[in-house]
């Protein structure tokens, strides 16, 4: 059968204003930074741009962790290369879950065969330290894994006491900072946390495909102790680390490890173009300077959170604890969420999200991260929002929203 003219059509993506929980618009500058040609993986400019890509993460993550790098995939491929390489079969693994992302680490750690212990907060809430503290002894985990800010509720962990917890009983701290890297604080080294993994579409303003990680020397050498180098790499005189063969090729961090290091020992081929891209999502993150990023976040979040309120709608869950980048809205009764957002999507070519499990069509997600954590990105959602609203016969004072997130901004 003849192939359909239309699939030699070059793709034209609408120029859609993404303002869900991610992924969100790429910077400009990212974008530019991906179109740059290929270079052979050990060719030593591209293991020069590895090693600066390091140390740039370094930075962002606020540690001297040696291991920082980059595991090729989604955010979820860096959470379950930690996990795979860390956890051995029948560890116990504790995760303290406050939504969905809480559940995804939950069914990752089951797949590691770990003994798999679950504490939960309420939806819409965190946890206090004291209820952390009481998990642990309660369950002696080796690892306790957790979100940073989880997504599907808004929600966001306080971490600051949580790892000098971990240290006191002897637990190792993962920590999926996904949806908050960049758009919130997370010294690693301050707040001694172990493991820390992240992904490139939220407050970094990039694609989704390469995930930031960075753990301690500690870490490393729990992975180090368990380094089975594939067959046909192994170096002359290699001898395998004592500890179980990690059940994973390509999430065996012992050998990304080897590859990153100057032994640039070979694994998989490096997604060139992802990590160019990652690279630039780091350079703009510290060029604005941490604490200016995380303030324009602060500042945005604020003010899309004054709009919906303005427009007489509610914000989900614990306010105190709101990530400052996503905000969670109560859809009113009697408006149908999901044709508020097709309408903003046709009209205003705006895209505002919903949310999973027992918040589905019970609120919308609208985020303000990364490149799009603006002013006029934050106007134009609510100007939009409140339009498709009023077609829904939703009774808002017109123009109250736009007012009062402009006050927020100053203007
Ligand atoms: C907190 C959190 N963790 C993990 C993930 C999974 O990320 P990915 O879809 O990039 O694998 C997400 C995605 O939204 C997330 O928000």
């Amino acid at each position: 059968m003849p192939a359909k003219p239309e699939l030699f059509d070059q793709i034209d993506p609408a120029p859609r204003l993404l303002m869900g929980p991610g992924p969100i618009n790429a910077y400009p500058r990212v974008l530019r930074a991906m179109s740059a040609q290929l270079l052979g993986q050990f060719d030593p400019q591209f293991r020069q741009y590895m090693s600066e890509t390091s140390a740039l993460y370094r930075q962002v993550f606020q540690t001297d962790n040696e291991w920082t790098m980059l595991i090729d995939g989604t955010a979820r491929a860096a959470i379950e290369a930690a996990m795979a390489s860390l956890v051995e079969p029948g560890d116990r693994v504790l995760i303290a879950s406050f939504g969905r992302f809480g559940q995804l680490k939950t069914e990752i750690a089951q797949r590691c065969a770990a003994d798999v212990r679950v504490i939960e907060a309420p939806w819409g809430q965190v946890f206090t330290a004291a209820a952390i503290e009481a998990g642990i002894k309660t369950h002696r985990p080796k690892l306790l894994a957790l979100c940073q800010g989880d997504t599907s509720t808004t929600m966001l962990q306080p971490l600051e006491e949580i790892g000098a917890i971990c240290r006191r009983h002897g637990v190792l701290l993962q920590v999926d900072a996904t949806a908050s890297f960049a758009g919130t604080p997370l010294p690693v080294d301050r707040w001694q946390i172990d493991v820390v993994t992240a992904g490139l579409q939220k407050c970094l303003g990039g694609p989704s495909g390469a995930a930031p990680i960075t753990f301690s020397a500690q870490v490393g050498g729990h992975i180090r102790r368990r380094r089975h180098i594939e067959q046909g790499l192994q170096p002359s005189g290699y001898q395998p680390g004592s500890g179980v063969r990690i059940n994973s090729n390509y999430f065996d961090l012992a050998m990304v490890m080897d590859y990153w290091s100057d032994a640039a020992l070979n694994h998989h081929t490096e997604a060139t173009t992802m990590l160019y891209g990652a690279r630039e999502c780091a350079r703009i993150v510290l060029q604005e300077g941490l604490e200016a990023c995380f303030a324009r976040h602060a500042r945005a979040g604020a003010a899309m959170v004054a709009g919906v309120e303005a427009m007489g709608l509610t914000v989900y869950g614990d306010k105190q604890h709101k990530m400052p980048n996503v905000v969670g809205v109560h859809i009113p009764p009697g408006v149908n969420g999901d044709r508020v957002r097709g309408a903003l999507l046709r009209h205003f070519n705006i895209e505002i999200g919903s949310s999973f499990g027992p918040l589905q069509g019970k609120i919308w997600r609208i985020g303000t991260m990364g490149y799009n954590a603006r002013e006029d990105c934050v106007l134009a959602t609510l100007a939009g929002f409140e339009a498709v609203l009023a077609a829904e016969s939703y009774p808002a004072r017109r123009g109250a929203a736009v007012d009062a997130a402009m006050a927020v901004f100053g203007g």
